[in-house]
């Protein structure tokens, strides 16, 4: 991402002299589909905070001298590398979110995105329609794709769940959480880490098994994380329970599909208990930019993808004060544009 400007640039930009469709219609784009090859053809791979040769960097990758040079220039030019004459090597933040020998990088959530776009050919069509024309997304998954967006689905929540778990008021006489939609987990391990009288179940469908149990066994949280197969839509869910996490789950439904699930919600919880929703929430940033970008962006995506969209804090509150709930709270998140609303039964 271009977040450094010269003072002479800023007053171009900011008086329109460097026209900023140039940026949004041409480079952004591209930019974002080199991140996307960089990863996808291994070439970030040879790539450490040493210099290597272009040369070098091409051969180990099996891709053509020019078309690693393409690439390298454009993570060059977002600052995750940096060049010598025909030698590159990793910037920190390079390193950080693109090396596979970084415990924090971002390669699956690039590589998810990436793959996504391939569907963006046909945004014009939902425009059109102001629905998606096809099935659910996850209906027609791969087996690839399934592991491409559960792994994405880490990338994003290792950035933030210490920051989330220390926003969710854990009253000392809770003891089940149900994490709707949990995927890997990561928000209940880490709830129940911190609050060891605590289990939790993720409840998520069949195929994400697979990365739930991974994350549970990486993090020794056996004895108090299960994961349960199931379809929140399709099926009950368990009763008797004090904490409901629906993270990134609301903008993939739509109005009345959010209003059953805030109504089986309800039913689900105990008398005190608490339903507490992560998403991207509409107006949440004010006149910031990153904020409208990253809700706005949401919503296209949500509903070209799988019928969603974003919610407002506003809207939230109608579909929970709906099902009975009696107070909601929202926290904001570091990540612009991200919050967490917490509903009180
Ligand atoms: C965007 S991911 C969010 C994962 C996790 N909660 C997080 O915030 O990192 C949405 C998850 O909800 C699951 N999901 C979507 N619809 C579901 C349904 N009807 N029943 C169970 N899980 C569902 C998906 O399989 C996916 O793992």
């Amino acid at each position: 991402m271009i977040y450094k400007f010269s003072l002479i640039e800023k007053i171009l930009l900011s008086n329109d002299i460097i026209p900023h469709p140039f940026a949004d219609a041409s480079f952004s784009v591209g930019l974002g589909f080199a991140l996307g090859s960089a990863v996808k053809l291994k070439i970030a791979d040879q790539l450490t905070l040493e210099y290597n040769d272009l040369k070098n960097i091409a051969k180990a990758a099996h891709v053509s001298e020019l078309g690693a040079e393409l690439i390298l220039d454009c993570l060059d030019a977002m600052g995750y590398v940096q060049k010598k004459v025909n030698q590159y090597a990793f910037t920190k933040r390079g390193y950080k979110n693109l090396s596979p020998q970084s415990p924090t990088n971002f390669r699956y959530f690039i590589l998810f995105c990436d793959n996504l776009y391939k569907g963006y050919l046909k945004l014009d069509e939902t425009i059109r329609l102001g629905k998606r024309a096809e099935s659910g997304m996850l209906e027609s998954m791969s087996d690839y794709d399934w592991e491409l967006f559960s792994r994405a689905m880490i990338d994003i929540s290792r950035t933030n769940y210490k920051e989330v778990c220390g926003k969710i008021p854990i009253a000392k006489s809770y003891k089940n959480i149900l994490d709707l939609g949990g995927s890997h987990g990561l928000y209940s391990i880490e709830l129940t880490k911190r609050h060891p009288h605590l289990n939790a179940r993720i409840l998520d469908l069949p195929p994400v098994k697979k990365y739930a149990d991974e994350c549970i066994a990486e993090h020794n949280a056996q004895r108090n994380v299960a994961f349960l197969p199931s379809d929140f839509m399709k099926e009950e869910i368990p009763k008797n329970v004090d904490v409901v996490l629906a993270f990134n789950i609301i903008h993939g439904l739509n109005p009345s599909e959010n209003e059953s699930l805030a109504n089986k919600v309800y039913h689900a919880l105990n008398e005190g208990g608490i339903y507490v929703i992560l998403d991207q929430i509409k107006g949440i940033g004010g006149s910031s930019q990153m904020s409208k970008a990253t809700t706005s962006y949401m919503a296209l995506n949500l509903l070209h993808q799988a019928g969603g969209k974003t919610y407002s804090k506003a809207e939230i509150d109608v579909l929970t004060s709906k099902a009975g709930f009696k107070k909601t709270e929202l926290k904001k998140l570091n990540a612009p544009g991200f919050g967490i609303v917490i509903c009180y039964k």
